[in-house]
């Protein structure tokens, strides 16, 4: 593939750094306290990139709200993987009328997946008028500048050209915890499986340089961070397009070699991409947890042949004995589409027998959803919304049932987690993870969130695990 890496120039970073502290004077003006809220939809990098959103605004005075009666600048950060998550941000968009009627001068953005979509930013155009500002992800990098045109010109700012991406480092973030933290590794995606958006709306696979992402990975360990998730929609191609060689195990490496007692965690991983180096690298590496989220869609060779997946369900599974082969205490998600179009009840038989097979720990399962402009949308789909829900059911239940029996072996026995939070509930008020990410309800002093200790699980069910603190 003939295409160029592009990058941001770090003076343009700094001048909307400079645009943010003219937007301070402006807003902050009369002694006052601006308030922004920052809603967000999806996946992590979404999360990450709401990070960013508010890093800017905090540099233009703005202090945060969660309740959108109190906020001056709502942005809405949106998703387009599925047609439920695009509902929810029409409806809630719309529902801003009534704050907007209350604050006249409230500014409304929607940013992120949904709107890079031709169609949905026309939609917003038309029939949300309420909007002030729309922006695409690849224009979150001056997202200063835009929002100072809607301050000044008064008038309604759309930003979602097509565009390729670029990378940007230098955006001030501001991060939503002290203990867990996502750190974005690349950005887009180049696969094309035929259900989804993202290609479209995130544009091509693109990789931080190496040495920006081991030095913001460093100030976080610094800072006290003790888990730190690696984020991209397939990390296992990072580098591709970089001239220096480096991939993602090399980069595993490279952060692993950083002093501290922390995680490093990683999604997601395109099975066709994973490789025995990747596996190996994550058993060497005593900091890297021994957890792949590696989202198989279906387990019927024709379906995924269809949805361009480039494995057949044999390919995946000889990757998870090997993963295992590496790291016996692997935890191992995936991610499941149930319903694509045309999928029968034959088919959709061999995706339960591949969960049967793998088992588990969890698995994160969907209804086919058609995407506009996307290879699937128009394949014949001649079955019911009510005949998917019924595949649908059946996997749950064999995904909880799974899930419940590879809890309980864990009971009787010591991990060591860590602590992260509050639960809010008096018996079991601490939440902590283990090394493989399984969450783990504990009783103990509030001391402990930030620390690693070691845990006797007593108790489990699907959703979670409940244990003792060991040695006080
Ligand atoms: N419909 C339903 N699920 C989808 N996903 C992606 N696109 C669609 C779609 N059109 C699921 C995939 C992916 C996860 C993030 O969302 O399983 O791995
Ligand atoms: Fe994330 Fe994909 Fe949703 Fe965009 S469309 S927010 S990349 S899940």
């Amino acid at each position: 593939m003939s295409y160029k890496r592009q990058t941001v120039d770090i003076e343009q970073i700094r001048r909307q750094e400079e645009i943010c502290l003219q937007i301070f004077d402006r807003v902050t003006a009369d002694g006052k306290h601006p308030l922004a809220m920052v809603d967000t939809y999806g996946c992590q990098q979404n999360e990450a990139d709401s990070e960013k959103l508010r890093g800017y605004l905090q540099k233009m005075g703005f202090g945060f709200t969660q309740d959108e009666f109190q906020a001056d600048v709502v942005v809405v950060n949106t998703c387009a993987v599925r047609e439920h998550a695009e509902m929810r941000v029409l409806g809630n968009v719309g529902a801003l009328n009534h704050t907007k009627k209350n604050n006249p001068n409230q500014i409304i953005a929607v940013c992120g997946c949904m709107v890079q979509q031709e169609h949905m930013a026309e939609k917003i155009k038309k029939s949300y008028p309420v909007v002030d500002l729309v922006f695409g992800p690849h224009e979150l990098w001056h997202f200063p500048e835009l929002l100072q045109k809607v301050m000044t010109g008064k008038k309604r700012v759309f930003a979602t050209e097509k565009n390729d991406g670029a990378v940007a480092e230098g955006i001030p973030l501001q991060r939503d915890g002290s203990i867990k933290a996502w750190l974005s590794i690349m950005y887009g995606c180049n696969n094309f499986c035929t259900y989804c958006v993202v290609p479209y709306v995130r544009g091509r696979e693109r990789s931080r340089l190496p040495e920006n992402i081991v030095a913001e990975a460093r100030q976080l360990v610094e800072a006290g961070y003790k888990d730190i998730t690696l984020l991209g929609q397939n990390v296992n191609s990072y580098g591709k397009d970089l001239e220096n060689g480096t991939d993602f195990a090399d980069l595993l490496r490279m952060i692993n070699d950083i002093p501290g007692d922390f995680l490093i965690r990683f999604m997601t991983s395109h099975p066709k991409d994973a490789t025995e180096k990747l596996f190996r690298t994550m058993a060497e590496c005593e900091k890297c947890a021994h957890q792949l989220h590696l989202p198989v869609q279906a387990g019927n060779d024709r379906i995924l042949k269809v949805m361009n997946r480039v494995y057949n369900s044999e390919k995946y599974i000889q990757q998870v004995e090997l993963a295992r082969s590496y790291m016996p205490d692997l935890v191992l998600t995936t991610d499941i589409i149930v319903g694509f179009p045309g999928e029968t009840d034959e088919e959709f038989e061999d995706t339960i027998r591949l969960c049967e097979k793998v088992r588990y720990d969890a698995m994160f399962t969907f209804i086919y959803s058609p995407r506009v402009g996307t290879p699937a949308a128009s394949m014949p789909d001649p079955y019911t919304r009510e005949q998917k829900q019924v595949h649908f059911d059946r996997l749950t239940e064999t995904a909880n049932r799974i899930s419940a029996e590879k809890h309980k072996e864990y009971e009787g026995k010591t991990f060591r987690v860590l602590v992260d939070g509050e639960t809010g509930r008096d018996e079991y008020n601490l939440s902590s993870r283990t090394n493989g990410g399984r969450l783990v309800h504990l009783k103990g002093s509030t001391e402990l969130i930030g620390k690693f200790v070691n845990v006797k699980i007593t108790g489990s069910n699907t959703w979670a695990l409940y244990g003792e603190v060991e040695n006080g």
